[in-house]
């Protein structure tokens, strides 16, 4: 085992423009010991998201800012090396914000122990705050009945393909919007959903014709910009719109761009909601039960994405906006 640690800071803010290398500088130095009411974890896996980038760029106000030098925040999963005097055990797995580096000294109180099970990884995606986002902004916000027509953007990411299962779980007819031919068809040969969208194969006009004949009752939107605009145009009587993320906003910075067509919330009578997952913490154990329960008899697949090595988290978190992940991004740190 190492006895320095490597943590990776930020060092500029990519503010309108995508997130290069040189945003963050590697740095080593001692492992810090633990305090009173602390402990130190070795950090096994981390799980990446594009509110990563949001973050460095201290947009939106919901999580508290960040200073450039600061270590890069992330949530990982690792065994605990040095449990102080918080009486966690020696060896324990747990899970928390451990941030980018090898070791992490942090409050025992932050921390979750995880059973030992086959799907640790699980934890930081479809057990995670990816799946308490999909079932929460769905069942909270996006409320789906069976029959109901449900379109998701950024459908082979992590949240999306989440949403998607849950969505045909629920009974609803699921449409997923994704970049590439692979992409598509996982969505549907593997995940079961009903019909893909290649949006970098043209225009989606024709395809949203033949797959959304009727219009879309629930718009799961990842991606925002000129991609919700045009789904915008295309919502059912009474549809109800769940904003869950933006990451075309990534290239340009800011906020998304604007839909033109948001007056079809008016012909439609529907409505148009964003959400913020911390709102719904009193959902959490309920939302776990049922996500462990489908994930157990098979009927909810975990899609994850695992690099290695500390040394490439940029390069892992720059996947997120090249559209080169396939569920969720995730990066092994240890051995
Ligand atoms: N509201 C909340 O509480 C909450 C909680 C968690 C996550 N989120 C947000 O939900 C969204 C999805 O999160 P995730 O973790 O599931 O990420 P993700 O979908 O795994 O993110 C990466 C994917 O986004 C797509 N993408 C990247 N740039 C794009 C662009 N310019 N236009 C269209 N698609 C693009 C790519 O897929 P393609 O190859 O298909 O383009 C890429 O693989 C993110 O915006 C995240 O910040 C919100």
């Amino acid at each position: 085992m190492r006895n320095s640690n490597r943590q990776w800071t930020i060092a500029a803010r990519p503010v309108g423009r995508d997130v290069v290398e040189s945003d963050f500088a590697l740095v080593e130095g001692p492992i810090r010991p633990p305090a009173t009411g602390e402990v130190v974890v070795k950090v096994d896996l981390l799980g990446f998201d594009p509110a990563l980038k949001g973050w460095m760029e201290n947009i939106g106000g919901y999580v508290a800012p960040t200073s450039i030098g600061d270590v890069m925040r992330g949530s990982g999963i690792g065994s605990i090396i040095d449990p102080g005097d918080s009486g966690l055990a020696m060896g324990a797995t747990v899970i928390g914000p451990l941030g980018w580096q090898d070791f992490a000294t942090l409050p025992a109180g932050q921390l979750r122990t995880l059973e030992n099970d086959s799907q640790l990884s699980a934890h930081l995606g479809v057990l995670g705050t990816t799946g308490l986002t999909a079932f929460c902004g769905l069942e909270r916000v996006g409320k789906p009945f069976p029959g109901d027509t449900l379109v998701i953007t950024g459908a082979a990411g992590a949240v999306g393909s989440v949403v998607g299962q849950i969505g045909k779980i629920g009974g609803c007819r699921v449409i997923g919007i994704a970049g590439g031919p692979d992409k598509c068809r996982m969505l549907t040969q593997e995940l079961g959903f009903d019909g893909a969208i290649d949006y970098k194969a043209g225009p989606m006009t024709d395809a949203l014709r033949e797959l959304v004949p009727d219009g879309i009752d629930v718009l799961w939107d990842n991606v925002g910009g000129t991609m919700l605009d045009t789904l915008l145009g295309r919502l059912a009587l009474k549809a109800r719109v769940v904003i869950c993320g933006g990451i075309s906003r990534s290239k340009t910075g800011g906020m998304p761009v604007g839909p033109s067509n948001y007056f079809n919330l008016v012909f439609r009578r529907a409505t148009m909601e964003g959400f913020i997952l911390n709102d719904y913490e009193a959902d959490y154990d309920r939302a776990r039960q049922r996500l462990q329960g489908w994930l157990a008899d098979g009927r909810l697949q975990s899609r994850e994405d695992v690099q290695t090595g500390l040394e490439n988290a940029p390069r892992t978190l720059m996947r997120l906006f090249e559209g080169a992940n396939t569920g969720k991004q995730l990066l092994r740190v240890g051995d």
